[in-house]
């Protein structure tokens, strides 16, 4: 089987002077890509500034005969980063949505800033860049876009309130992102991503770091957002020391109740069961998934064959 070549493409990758962002860089600028290095440079608290950062791996890039410029933005400037690709190599292929920091503190003693600092870098971080990108992406009709979830989003993890909903909201977004970027040949896939770096030193021991390189990740990373796959977008990856595993929803059985007056609490945990039983789960994938479920059971008259709903179609279900 031939390497998965990138060659006159050109990558963003945001957070790339170091962990698992420096692993793309390196990997990309390896592999024949454009790559643009954006960094800024400051402490895993989001605290600070420095173009050293994305400056090394720059460096490391072009002394392995690569090609690669730095860019020192925060994401929260997302058109200055995608101005960079644009101006340096005059196209944008791939958006690697990876910049982040911790704020982690217990709910009790959260305050606006932990809460304000981790949503500005993943969500409206992740949206700037992507929105700077999309119209790229539509008017070449092909674009890959990789954003960064965690463990802690999918489940919620002690300390992290603020950077789990961040994260969690990687997943809503990647999945729309993939709905409406598949007419475009646009693929937005997630990971969520268990690794070595400075970020997870403070947590782990280094006998575990041991067993999580970063540059585990990457491979998967540069499968989805090759040009060959042109069909696996929306997917939730978890990636990590070597597994790899797709996670998807699960829908218990469920309980059908009447919609009448018997509809009352008591009638709920009368059906409490069916509530949990996940012995003959299904697989949602859309919000026409719950309408066709309701169709089935109450008679309802929505279009259960629309697989994704336009926005026209979306407002009905708001
Ligand atoms: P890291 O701290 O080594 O790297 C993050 C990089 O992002 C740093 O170089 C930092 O300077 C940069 N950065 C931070 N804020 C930025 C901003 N506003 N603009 C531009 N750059 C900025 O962390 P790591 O572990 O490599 O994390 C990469 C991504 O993976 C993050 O989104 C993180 O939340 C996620 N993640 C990592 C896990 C792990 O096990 N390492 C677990 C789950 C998620």
């Amino acid at each position: 089987m031939s390497e998965l070549r990138f060659d006159n493409q050109t990558v963003v990758v945001t957070g790339a002077g170091g962990g698992l962002g420096r692993e793309y860089a390196l990997f990309f600028g390896s592999r024949g890509a454009n790559v643009v290095v954006n960094d800024l440079g400051g402490s895993h608290k989001g605290e600070g500034h420095s173009s050293k950062a994305a400056d090394v791996v720059v460096d490391e890039i072009r002394k392995a005969g690569g090609k690669a410029v730095a860019n020192y933005d925060s994401v929260e400037n997302g058109e200055a980063i995608i101005d960079t690709a644009i101006k340096n190599f005059g196209r944008i292929d791939v958006l690697i949505n990876n910049a982040g920091i911790l704020r982690d503190i217990s709910f009790k003693n959260m305050k606006d800033q932990d809460w304000d600092l981790i949503n500005r870098v993943h969500i409206y971080g992740a949206y700037k860049c992507a929105r700077a990108a999309w119209p790229h992406f539509r008017k070449q009709k092909y674009g890959r876009v990789i954003n960064t979830a965690s463990a802690a989003g999918l489940f919620g993890s002690f300390g992290q309130t603020n950077y789990s909903a961040a994260k969690l909201s990687q997943v809503g977004f990647t999945e729309t992102l993939a709905k409406e970027g598949a007419k475009y040949n646009i693929i937005a896939n997630v990971i969520a991503p268990i690794a070595a770096s400075r970020m997870t030193a403070t947590v782990m021991p280094p006998e575990v770091l041991e067993q999580l390189k970063p540059e585990w990740v990457v491979p998967l990373v540069a499968v989805l957002v090759h040009s060959s796959n042109t069909s696996e977008s929306g997917g939730i990856f978890e990636v990590g020391g070597g597994h790899v595993a797709k996670l998807r929803w699960e829908r218990a059985k469920g309980a059908l109740l009447k919609t009448d007056s018997s509809l009352t609490p008591q009638s709920i945990l009368a059906k409490w069961d069916d509530v949990n039983d996940f012995s003959k789960p299904s697989y949602p994938s859309g919000p026409a998934d719950f309408m066709s479920l309701l169709e089935e059971a109450q008679g309802l008259s929505a279009n259960p064959s629309a697989p994704d709903l336009d926005f026209k179609g979306r407002v009905a279900l708001v």
